[in-house]
């Protein structure tokens, strides 16, 4: 049983670190943005030293106060909100946000966990370097909480997860000692991986404190498209293509939903549609290539495979910055409008490749057993990983909806997991999915993790309720 973090608790805390790192929580500490738990926290600590991080752990593993661990709060499964259970502390790594080092022909970034991944981008970008990893949420998204949930994004084709960018870690384990893992080697092979083992536990293994990120070459140009595609599968077979034309240098290739563009067009008029048209199906397609490459006449040429072969219908390839910015501004975009609609089921999943066009002409009809809906499916088609998103009928209530969310959510995950897919590709497990891992886990790795969380954390105070549970934590 943990205890509550209460205000003999934190006197206790405020007598081991300097005056005025603990504050009671200010509210944005205690919301997500889907907006479906309140959270509850005793005060939010704010370290400015991972001795300072051990401090805190230390003194919450003596009192068994649980620890939510906090980066930019832009997690969409609930990992950074408590909202059941014994009062936890916040601990926000917000003012540990030092670049601490870089190394550039070494291709080595060394960040604290605090860092805003856009500061990082930049940092890498002005000694002519790229941090590849590149989502919607990076003007607040700080790097402990992306390395903590393993975040995708959208150049994880070329670049790979964030677990791919880390070579080492600093980390605070749940008793307070310090895991000093800050290596920039590209080869260590000394055991088990412990950084492998953070990457991912989503806060319920350590605290990251600090990662040692590796850097890529900038490509020297970029070339963006939107090419309209009849069909998920056609948009696999326009990859196929590309990957023989251009291999690692597609940098990204997102899917995006005629539907997400209508949901566009209802909620934000603003952003300018592509097409005179809206198409069923389009893709966005970008690549980064050397000097001696011209972005447009490989896209014009690719395209023009491509229409020979049926498999675009129209496009457009973006001639200016600007231009190839709003084609993104447009993609980013499509989860906002999502949340302006409202009532959403959202399924993060992924699948392997020959599946997706199956899933996504069986997944239709499915749902259609259970009520009629809008589907709004996009997402990073290059990985696999589809947003598959289900929404009411205009006019139907959102309580209807939310009583048929469990329903929906089942039929979607239980057809994924029949065709070997995860239903959780790149968000996490959170609080919001501990129910679908365990009905959909592999029961040895279950045990497995079970152990290794026991074993880090006897206390269970890392991230209470998060990941690994007995059972589900309901949205409020
Ligand atoms: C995206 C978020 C939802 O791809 O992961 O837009
Ligand atoms: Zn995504």
């Amino acid at each position: 049983m943990l205890a509550d973090c209460d205000s003999a608790f934190l006197d206790a805390l405020s007598g081991v670190l300097p005056p005025g790192r603990v504050k009671p929580a200010a509210p944005h500490y205690l919301q997500e943005p889907r907006g479906r738990w309140q959270g509850q926290a005793g005060a939010v600590a704010c370290p400015q030293s991972t001795d300072e991080v051990a401090a805190i752990l230390r003194a919450c593993h003596a009192a068994r106060v649980g620890v939510v661990p906090y980066g930019g709060g832009t997690g969409l499964v609930g990992g950074q909100i408590a909202s059941g259970g014994a009062v936890p502390l916040v601990v926000s790594l917000e003012k540990m946000a030092a670049i601490r080092s870089l190394h550039r022909r070494e291709n080595v970034l060394i960040a604290e966990a605090g860092a805003i991944l856009a500061d990082v981008q930049r940092a890498a970008e002005d000694v002519g370097r790229l941090f590849p990893l590149s989502l919607a949420s990076e003007g607040s998204a700080r790097i402990g909480g992306l390395l903590a949930t393993n975040a995708g994004g959208v150049n994880v084709l070329r670049y790979g997860n964030a677990r791919d960018l880390v070579l080492g870690l600093e980390v605070v384990l749940a008793d307070g000692r310090i895991w000093h893992g800050l290596k920039r080697l590209r080869k260590d092979n000394t055991g088990y991986d412990l950084r492998h083992l953070m990457l991912g536990s989503e806060g319920t293994l350590g605290v990251i404190t600090a990662a040692s990120l590796r850097l890529s070459p900038r490509p020297a140009r970029q070339g963006t498209a939107l090419m309209v595609v009849e069909s998920p599968a056609a948009a696999l077979e326009l990859l196929a293509l590309a990957q023989g034309r251009f291999g690692e240098m597609i940098s990204a290739f997102e899917l995006i939903s005629g539907m997400g563009l209508a949901f566009l067009a209802e909620t934000m008029p603003q952003i300018r549609q592509p097409f005179a048209q809206v198409p069923g199906w389009m893709v966005l397609i970008e690549l980064g290539l050397p000097d001696a490459l011209a972005p447009d006449a490989a896209l014009e040429a690719l395209f023009a495979e491509a229409a020979g072969a049926g498999l675009v219908q129209d496009g457009v390839i973006a001639s200016s910055e600007a231009q190839r910015l709003e084609f993104w501004a447009l993609r980013e975009s499509i989860p906002e409008a999502n949340r302006k609609i409202g009532a959403i089921s959202s399924h993060d999943i992924s699948l392997p490749l020959s599946e997706i066009a199956g899933f996504i002409a069986a997944a239709g009809p499915a749902l259609a057993r259970i009520n009629r809906y809008r589907i709004n499916c996009f997402g990073h088609l290059g990985d696999g990983n589809l947003h598959y998103n289900v929404f009411p009928l205009p006019g139907q209530s959102r309580a209807a909806h939310e009583a048929e969310r469990d329903a929906i959510k089942t039929c979607v995950h239980d057809l994924v997991h029949a065709r070997g897919g995860s239903v959780s590709a790149e968000h996490g497990i959170g609080r919001l999915k501990t129910g679908d891992l365990l009905r959909y886990g592999d029961p040895v790795k279950l045990a497995a993790m079970r152990a290794i969380k026991q074993a880090l954390d006897p206390q269970g105070i890392l991230n209470p309720g998060a990941v690994l549970t007995d059972g589900e934590m309901q949205p409020e």
